[in-house]
């Protein structure tokens, strides 16, 4: 009986410890499935993660078109809100000029072609004050030359639109822009009594024609050739979509009014040029090496030139836009038809001219000694007898500086060097040494220099 008893409980122990077993094998399946359920967990939460960000990236890149679009559409909207303006404001100068006319007919004015004075007062009231003194003479536009009263007030108006611009314009770049075109008929208008003064501006008060002479180039350069007026009388080049950008140093320097000529220059040119066309038998046919813009010793000599019914040759490589920018000053000076521009460098264009055929030649080219040597080499045999070839850039007589000095630097542009000027005081300056060398070269120190300017010649 015992011994069944502990059968059975030995049974028992049995039954428990497989029961254990089980459970113990129970409990690592479920770690295992736990574990495994940790990893897909892990992985799923990174999926999330990934899934979370592209969504992010893909909302971020849709706002970003969103605002790109909205600004799109607020540069569109803005600029056909300008293009209403312009319009209602163009549309509203026609009327105003049928109102005016009307009124004058309506007053037996004649022809109503004349508006009188101040019947535009309610079309420039309705005006940005920029516009107000053009658009007032557009509305009572008409010829310079009638004489009256209210000519008299527009064309003062039409200086004084001309004076603000030409003064104050980078400050009012978008009232300019917008004025553009009040700005160049006032222009057309006042061209012809600056070229005619004696027929046409004799109605001007002498004070008011002094305020014309002082805005003569830009009113020419507004009347001729528009296109150029920023970039030659402000330093600012304006694109076309309305935008400004300010020109290098060096562009502004050659582009501004009196072009790089320094203030004794001007007249020393004039003398010159005074002595070669004075007794001009013929028309003069003369050579300018190294022209720019066209704005300083091109302007002057044209002029000269012009007079005599002759031709100024223009040689001159002009790299870039500079070619356009000579050619709209040929236009602005109105000298278009006596300057012929060879965009060459100067030795390969002196084979286009005959031995002893040229009056003169002007040397303002390349300054570096071999080029200078080489321009002058290369011209001289084409020059008259009794002819000129006089430059640009020859601070002083050759002698008044130490050639040792000059050579240890000849083959840069400019230089600092000692100059002994003619009390034997001793100063630094910044000169040409090629311009200086090269003349002494070929003409030691035969050669005359025009006093305060930098100017030399060579008569022949
Ligand atoms: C000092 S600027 C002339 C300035 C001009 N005479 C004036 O009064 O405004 C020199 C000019 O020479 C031109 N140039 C340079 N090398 C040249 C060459 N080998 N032949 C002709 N012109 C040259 C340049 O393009 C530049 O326009």
């Amino acid at each position: 009986m015992a011994e069944m008893k502990y059968i059975n409980a030995l049974q028992g122990l049995l039954a428990n410890r497989r029961r254990v077993n089980g459970l113990v094998a129970t409990r690592e399946r479920m770690r295992q499935a736990v574990d495994n359920q940790t990893v897909k967990l892990v992985e799923n939460t990174n999926d999330l993660h990934k899934a979370a960000d592209n969504q992010s990236a893909a909302v971020n890149e849709r706002l970003d078109r969103l605002i790109e679009a909205a600004t799109n559409q607020a540069t569109d909207t803005n600029k056909r809100l300008d293009d209403i303006v312009e319009a209602i404001t163009n549309q509203s100068t026609a009327a105003n000029l049928r109102l005016d006319r009307l009124i004058t007919a309506v007053r037996g004015g004649g022809s109503g072609e004349e508006a009188p004075a101040g019947a535009n007062v309610a079309a420039a009231q309705g005006d940005g004050g920029a516009e107000k003194g053009g658009r007032t003479k557009m509305a009572s536009s008409h010829s310079a030359s009638t004489g009256s009263v209210a000519d008299d007030t527009a064309t003062i108006q039409d200086i004084a639109l001309i004076e603000r611009f030409s003064h104050e314009w980078q400050a009012n770049a978008y009232d300019y822009q917008k004025s553009l075109n009040d700005l160049r008929a006032s222009a057309r208008r006042l061209l012809p009594i600056l070229s005619t003064p004696k027929a046409d501006g004799s109605r001007l008060k002498s004070a008011d024609m002094e305020r014309l002479r002082a805005v003569e180039k830009e009113t020419a350069c507004l009347a001729r050739q528009p296109l150029f007026f920023p970039e030659m009388f402000h330093g600012v080049s304006m694109a076309r979509d309305g935008t400004f950008r300010a020109l290098e140093p060096g562009e502004a320097l050659h582009l501004r009014a009196a072009g790089i000529l320094d203030n004794k220059d001007p007249d020393a040119l004039k003398e010159v040029w005074d002595r070669i066309s004075r007794n001009a038998a013929s028309p003069l046919r003369a050579v300018e090496i190294g022209s720019a813009a066209g704005r300083g010793s091109t302007e002057i000599a044209a002029q000269y030139v012009k007079r005599t019914g002759g031709t100024l040759y223009c040689i001159d490589p002009w790299g870039g836009s500079w070619y356009f920018t000579f050619l709209a000053n040929l236009q602005i000076f109105d000298i278009e038809h006596t300057v012929i521009p060879i965009r060459s460098p100067s030795v390969d264009a002196a084979a286009l001219f005959d031995d002893g055929s040229l009056d003169a030649v002007f040397v303002d080219g390349s300054h570096i000694y071999s080029d200078v040597l080489a321009d002058i080499d290369a011209y001289l045999p084409k020059i008259k007898n009794g002819g000129i070839m006089f430059g640009h850039d020859l601070h002083d007589l050759p002698n008044r500086f130490d050639r040792n000095e000059l050579l240890s630097i000849s083959n840069i542009n400019n230089g600092v060097v000692n100059y002994t000027n003619a009390n034997g005081d001793v100063s630094r300056v910044d000169v040409h040494p090629g311009v200086i060398l090269a003349v002494q070269d070929r003409f030691g120190d035969d050669v005359e220099h025009i006093p305060g300017s930098v100017v030399w010649v060579k008569q022949l």
